[in-house]
């Protein structure tokens, strides 16, 4: 669990990392079983996420499926308009994500975001998943 008020950045403080990978469907299926998402024994309910990247491709993915397990996510990404209508998607899907936009190559745009994420979740970030490529 992070504690947001030592005010870190995220070029300097990672809590979970994540890789990337693509995996075909059948592995994935078995990973999910395995894990226990298949019967719902699986849960985030109570975890917050920062998905930075998440209005499209892997970014995008992730931040559904942490909503979809119950956690609540903060996500971020450049494109202001686009933003808003991935959150609006979200909301009509009754996932729980809030948005920033910010640009995560920006150091004092990063700063602004944790301060943005450290409002919404009350200090506490349990999930971090970095996404954009331009990092
Ligand atoms: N796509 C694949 O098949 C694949 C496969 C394996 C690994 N990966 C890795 O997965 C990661 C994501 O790749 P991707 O292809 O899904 O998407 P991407 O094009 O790298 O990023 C898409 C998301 O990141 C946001 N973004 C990009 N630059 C940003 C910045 N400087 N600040 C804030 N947000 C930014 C985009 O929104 P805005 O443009 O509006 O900011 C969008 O929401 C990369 O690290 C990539 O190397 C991708």
């Amino acid at each position: 669990m992070l504690q947001l008020e030592s005010r870190p950045t995220l070029s300097g403080s990672k809590v979970f990392l994540v890789i990337l990978r693509t995996t075909r469907k059948k592995r994935g299926k078995s990973v999910r079983k395995a894990m226990g998402l298949a019967d719902n024994r699986w849960s985030l309910k109570g975890m917050s996420a920062l998905v930075t990247g998440g209005t499209k491709g892997i970014g995008y993915a992730i931040v559904e499926e942490l909503a979809k397990l119950g956690a609540r996510v903060h996500t971020c990404s450049r494109n202001e308009a686009e933003l808003k209508g991935c959150l609006k998607a979200w909301e009509g899907k009754g996932f729980v994500v809030t948005g920033s936009v910010c640009d995560v190559s920006s150091k004092a745009q990063r700063e602004k975001l944790m301060e943005s994420v450290s409002s919404v979740f009350n200090g506490m970030l349990n999930i971090l998943v970095s996404c954009p490529s331009s990092m």
